[in-house]
C-alpha cells in the first residue's frame, strides 16, 4: 500500500478520506499535476509547480505554497514510498463546504491530496524496445479552457474511451477546421521530411511540460527545425512520424493512425534521435 499525502498527513492510501461535499468530487473544481520521479529525480519540478500555480490562480484557489514547501513534501513521500520509479499525482480542490452551491464559497480550505504510484522505467531511444501507440482521430468536443489543467476531465475521458473502443491507445483531437489540438491526455508532434511541428498553444491545448522540455532540448542540441504552428489533420495523415508527449508517457511514437500504419509502422529515425537527446537532458529541467 503506497503512502499518500492528504491535508498535512502522510497515511496509507486506503486510509485517505475526503468529504462527499468536497468540490473536487461534486464539480471537478480543482487543479492537478502529474510529475514523474526516476530514482528520486523529478522531471520538470519547478515547471510543474509554476503551471499548478497558474491553474490555481485562474480558479481563484488560494494556496500560496512555495517551491520549497512542495519539494519537502515530495522528498518525504518519495522516501516513505521507497526508492525507484514513481509518479506524484497532485490533486488540489477548492475544498469542502457545508452545502452544494455552484458559486465559489468563501473561507473554505483547499484539499491537497498527493498520490504516489510505481511507474515503469522511462522510454529509451531504441525502436525495438520502444513503447508505441495506435491512435484514432476524433473531433475535439471539449470546452474552451483546455489550457487549464483542471480535474474536470470528462471530455478528455470520453475521447480516450472512444479511442480505446477503436482498439487504440490515444485520441488525436482536431477542431472544426480540421486542425490538430492535442491528444486526450497528451500533446502531439508531427514529423515530415525531418522537420517537427506541434500545434500552437491556445485555449484548446494544455501547455505540456514534456512539450516545453522537448522544444527547448531540440532548440539547444539539434539542428533540426521544430515549429509551433497550425498542424492540420491532413498533415498528420501524410506525416512520416507522429509522437505523443506527456509526463506519464515521455515521447511515444505512433505506429498506426485510424487503422493505417504510419510510415513503415515502426518508430521513426527522427524519434530515435530526439528521444536520445531527451533521455540525456530530461533531468536538466
Ligand atoms: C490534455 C493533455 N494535454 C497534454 C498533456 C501533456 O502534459 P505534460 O507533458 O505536462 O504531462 C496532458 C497530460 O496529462 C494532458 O492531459
Amino acid at each position: 500500500m503506497s503512502i499518500a499525502y492528504l491535508n498535512g498527513e502522510y497515511l496509507p492510501l486506503d486510509q485517505a478520506r475526503i468529504s462527499p461535499l468536497d468540490r473536487g468530487f461534486l464539480f471537478g473544481d480543482g487543479i492537478y499535476e502529474y510529475i514523474p520521479s526516476y530514482d528520486g529525480k523529478l522531471v520538470g519540478f519547478s515547471l510543474h509547480i509554476e503551471r499548478l500555480k497558474r491553474g490555481l490562480d485562474s480558479l481563484k484557489i488560494d494556496l500560496p505554497w512555495s517551491l520549497e514547501q512542495w519539494r519537502e513534501i515530495f522528498d518525504e513521500l518519495i522516501k516513505r514510498n521507497g526508492a525507484g520509479n514513481q509518479s506524484l499525482y497532485l490533486h488540489i480542490s477548492r475544498g469542502a463546504d457545508t452545502k452544494r452551491d455552484h458559486a465559489y464559497p468563501k473561507g473554505i480550505k483547499p484539499t491537497v491530496f498527493i498520490l504516489v504510484s510505481k511507474i515503469d522505467p522511462p522510454q529509451i531511444a531504441d525502436p525495438e524496445l520502444a513503447h508505441t501507440f495506435k491512435v484514432s482521430s476524433k473531433q475535439d468536443l471539449r470546452w474552451d479552457r483546455c489550457h487549464i489543467k483542471s480535474t474536470a476531465l470528462l471530455g478528455n475521458v470520453m475521447h480516450k474511451q472512444s479511442s480505446v473502443e477503436d482498439g487504440c491507445d490515444e485520441a488525436l483531437l482536431y477542431n472544426e477546421k480540421e486542425e490538430i489540438t492535442e491528444g486526450a491526455s497528451s500533446n502531439i508532434v508531427v514529423v515530415k521530411d525531418g522537420k517537427m511541428a506541434t500545434p500552437l498553444l491556445d485555449h484548446h491545448v494544455l501547455p505540456g511540460i514534456t512539450r516545453y522540455i522537448l522544444f527547448d532540448i531540440v532548440g539547444k542540441y539539434s539542428k533540426r527545425l521544430f515549429e509551433e504552428r497550425v498542424v492540420t489533420l491532413a498533415e498528420a495523415r501524410d506525416a512520416d512520424e507522429i509522437w505523443v508527449t506527456a509526463s506519464s508517457k515521455d515521447l511515444v511514437p505512433v505506429v498506426e493512425l485510424d487503422g493505417k500504419p504510419l510510415g513503415d509502422g515502426k518508430p521513426g529515425p527522427v524519434w530515435q534521435e530526439v528521444m536520445a537527446l531527451y533521455s540525456e537532458h530530461r533531468f536538466d529541467y
